[in-house]
């Protein structure tokens, strides 16, 4: 934790150390270590060895007969779709070593409310998504002494759905104590607080195993689609709607999704209502260099991975200057990308039964260095 922190701290001060993009060419293993894709890899291993053994979650528990089961329990099937990671988080942590039945051997607890499934409740539905809240913190506040402890500074949610942000207006100590992991990361709006909260990254599980496509079976320079919701999204149209390198489609697609993603270099990311989509893991799945144009996106697991050696980051304001941008990545350089990439598309997956450094075990990671971080107060 303590090598992590003084890094960013150092990467912030001192541009010779955060480097460029090809600060792994600079220095020959003395600051930065030949595995780049990590801030610290020693220091992540052994902390993770030790989060692995030691973390412990409480689970609020309900039972089947609960009205309220369906929002409260894990669902019964594999989750997919746009905001899986949501489900998919609380699936795989309740049958997971890390749940204990004792509170009082717990690092922290877990409220399990979905975000998703009060959206779509008919009972409470968006309008009626703040009441809930204020009603079952109110609940687990008087039926158990844990919330009252630390008003809720080890207690956690989940969330993928960026309704969740709103959610919390009526729970005010949930926003300001506990740790939101959520999807619409961004530290621009005042819901989301960085440092305290994670991001969790937002995977549309893709079927099959991941594609091993060479870099240079790649034709296209750029590669975006999506719809027109966005000033961000109307400035890359404007600049690069009819170009031949880049490729922006706003329509409908020609060939498929999958076959545009494996054609590409790099594949675009560009913010919409919100920052975050999961066209990042997509991007990473089918082994393209994602480029992030979305300003103040805490990207996920920013503190465990450098995202400067895997993507390239790109301020909004610089969308004119995108091909100059991505044409001035050398071979040598867009090499190491693409390698990096295929690196760390594992943590950016989610699997029934967990996998080591997974999207499961990345998040438990960020839960455990918040908890850490929680005992030195
Ligand atoms: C983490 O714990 C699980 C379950 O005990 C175990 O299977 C796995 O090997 C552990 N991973 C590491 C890296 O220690
Ligand atoms: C809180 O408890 C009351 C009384 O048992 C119940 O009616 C209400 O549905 C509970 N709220 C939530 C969100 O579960
Ligand atoms: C927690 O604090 C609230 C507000 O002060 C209080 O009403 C409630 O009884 C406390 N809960 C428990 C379990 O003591
Ligand atoms: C693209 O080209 C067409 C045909 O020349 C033109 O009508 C259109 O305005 C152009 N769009 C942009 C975004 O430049």
């Amino acid at each position: 934790m303590g090598v992590i922190a003084l890094i960013t701290v150092l990467s912030e001060l001192c541009p010779l150390f955060s480097g460029s993009r090809n600060s792994w060419l600079l220095f020959s293993g003395k600051y930065v270590n030949d595995n780049a894709v990590f801030h610290d890899r020693d220091t992540f291993m052994n902390d993770y060895k030790e989060m692995n053994k030691s973390l412990k979650i409480y689970v609020y528990p309900h039972q089947k007969a609960d009205p309220f089961s369906n929002v409260l329990l894990a669902v019964d099937f594999e989750p997919g779709g746009n905001y899986a990671s949501e489900s998919y988080f609380k699936k795989v942590l309740v049958t997971s070593h890390f749940t204990t039945k004792d509170p009082s051997n717990a690092d922290l607890f877990f409220l399990p409310f979905s975000i998703a499934r009060l959206r779509h409740d008919p009972r409470v539905g968006i309008d009626g998504i703040k009441d809930f809240i204020k009603s079952y913190i109110f609940n687990i506040s008087h039926k158990y002494p844990y919330w009252n402890y630390s008003n809720g500074a080890d207690h956690f949610y989940v969330a993928c759905h960026s309704i969740g942000r709103f959610a919390m207006e009526k729970a005010i100590d949930v926003k300001i104590n506990a740790i939101q992991v959520v999807c619409s990361s961004s530290y621009f709006v005042s819901a989301y607080i960085p440092h305290k909260d994670a991001s969790l990254p937002q995977i549309w599980p893709r079927l099959g195993s991941e594609p091993n496509l060479a870099p240079y079976k790649r034709k296209k320079l750029g590669f975006f689609a999506g719809t027109i919701n966005s000033p961000v999204r109307e400035k890359l149209l404007e600049w690069w709607g009819n170009d031949s390198d880049i490729f922006v489609h706003f329509g409908r697609l020609e060939r498929s999704y999958t076959e545009e993603l494996l054609d590409s270099k790099f594949c675009l990311h560009v913010k919409g209502y919100e920052v975050n989509t999961a066209r990042v893991a997509d991007a990473l799945f089918y082994g393209c260099v994602p480029v992030i144009i979305a300003n103040h996106y805490d990207l996920p697991f920013a503190d465990i991975l450098d995202w400067k050696h895997f993507s390239v980051i790109v301020a909004t304001l610089d969308i004119p200057l995108l091909k100059k941008i991505l044409q001035g990545i050398t071979q040598q350089e867009y090499l190491m990308l693409h390698s990096n990439v295929l690196k760390v598309r594992k943590h950016f997956q989610w699997h029934m039964s967990p996998v080591d450094f997974d999207a499961f075990y990345m998040v438990m990671y960020e839960l455990w260095l918040r908890r850490s971080s929680l005992r030195l107060q």
